[in-house]
């Protein structure tokens, strides 16, 4: 992979110089613990064998960076970067930004955050699904950044890292995430998921068993252009249910700080959408640090319950998924092997992450893509990920 990047890099540039290094940052499936990050709460991702790399060199003048995927340029000065007004920066067609938006946001957090970056030339490519709640754009934003740190020889904290990711992300592309992303794809471990603690940004590695277990994302291909509007328009009901609860129930500044029972007691506070929405958050992240503990005592079959569980309160609730992704659960629901399924990500679309036994994976996954094109006349693309490594840094 390496070679071939270099080898990239050699067709658009022109020249293969001594030193050139390659960043590779791996999208994600996250398990349990869905909208729960901005909400300081708990999340449960992998990272997988799936990543973004850019083969760069540090080089005078403006950054330049071809992205194999796009067939496109991202060309910019260092001393010239400013976040779009709010509302600009005008997505395309389908509602997702430009690539170079996330590349030059990250180079603007770096640089807000106080490092002097140098500018490189480099070669993006990738082979993480793009569109589909895997995090293809958390691993743009982290490949792209390690580049940017190792070119400069910052040794940057890998959580200050993820924070300047995330900041970008908010301010060039105008999507207010979480942290969970960017955190899973630079703190990844082979063979193991992340308990993360999104209000301390502590985390425990909690082995995940490969010869038990498999993880088998369907990807329905359906992608919702009104996703990055309705994901805000989420995080603003949480706001709202904090502050109003907050006038009631001592020492709530996130949805974190408040537990199901209290949400019972004091409904009446909220209209009937914000307390559906506070709802899935409490429930979610109660679920989680469950979820956890099952999977320390490898008890699958509980964290399958928690798994779909999971997915009726995110389809009732929150409601951010769609039919595709409702038949995709419901397709996996009884199939041998099969411990758990539901829909990963933001939502409106994109994968579906089930929890299968090792042995029935294989058939598990070739299943699914018969029954789901039978049922739509679509061929979904299914993958079995391992849990991975987080970015890093090699010579190309
Ligand atoms: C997107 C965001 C994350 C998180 C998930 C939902 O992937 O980038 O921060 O909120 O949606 O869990």
């Amino acid at each position: 992979m390496t070679a071939g990047a270099a080898e990239s890099f050699e067709r658009v540039f022109g020249a293969r110089p001594p030193g050139l290094q390659c960043a590779r940052a791996p999208g994600r499936v996250n398990l349990l613990g869905e909208h729960t990050d901005y909400n300081g709460g708990f999340v449960l991702p992998i990272a997988v064998d799936r990543a973004v790399r850019v083969c760069f060199r540090a080089a005078a003048g403006p950054v330049r960076l071809w992205s194999e995927d796009a067939g496109s340029w991202a060309a910019f000065e260092l001393a010239d970067l400013r976040p779009p007004p709010p509302g600009g920066g005008a997505p395309p067609g389908d509602g997702a930004p430009d690539w170079g938006a996330y590349a030059r946001g990250v180079a603007w957090a770096l640089q807000e955050a106080g490092h002097r970056l140098r500018a490189i030339q480099g070669v993006v490519s990738g082979d993480v699904p793009m569109g589909s709640g895997l995090s293809s754009s958390a691993a743009l934003e982290v490949a792209v950044g390690t580049a940017f740190c190792a070119a400069a020889g910052l040794q940057i904290d890998g959580r200050a890292l993820a924070l300047a990711c995330q900041r970008a992300e908010h301010a060039f592309t105008g999507v207010r995430c979480g942290v969970m992303d960017q955190f899973a794809s630079i703190h990844g471990r082979s063979g193991c998921a992340l308990l993360l603690d999104c209000r301390s940004l502590d985390f425990e590695e909690v082995p995940l068993d490969a010869a038990a277990v498999r993880v088998v994302v369907c990807n329905t291909g359906v992608r919702h252009a009104l996703g990055q509007s309705a994901y805000n328009e989420r995080r603003a009901s949480c706001e709202r249910a904090v502050e109003r609860l907050s006038r009631r129930l001592q020492g709530v500044r996130e949805l974190r700080d408040v537990s199901p029972a209290a949400l019972r007691r004091e409904a009446d506070v909220l209209d009937a959408v914000t307390l559906r929405r506070a709802r899935h958050v409490v429930g979610e992240i109660a679920r989680t640090v469950e979820g956890a503990d099952a999977l320390r005592v490898c008890d699958y079959v509980r964290f399958g319950h928690l798994m779909f569980e999971s997915h009726a309160s995110l389809r009732d609730d929150y409601e951010v998924s769609c039919r595709e992704l409702d038949l995709m659960v419901d397709l996996a629901r009884g199939r041998p092997g099969l411990y758990g399924a539901r829909m990963v990500g933001a939502g409106f679309g994109g994968c579906t992450v089930n929890l299968v036994s090792a042995e029935a994976a294989g058939e598990f996954a070739r299943a699914m893509a018969s029954d789901y094109r039978a049922r739509t006349g679509t061929s979904p693309e299914v993958y079995e990920f391992r849990a991975g490594a987080g970015a890093e840094v090699r010579a190309c």
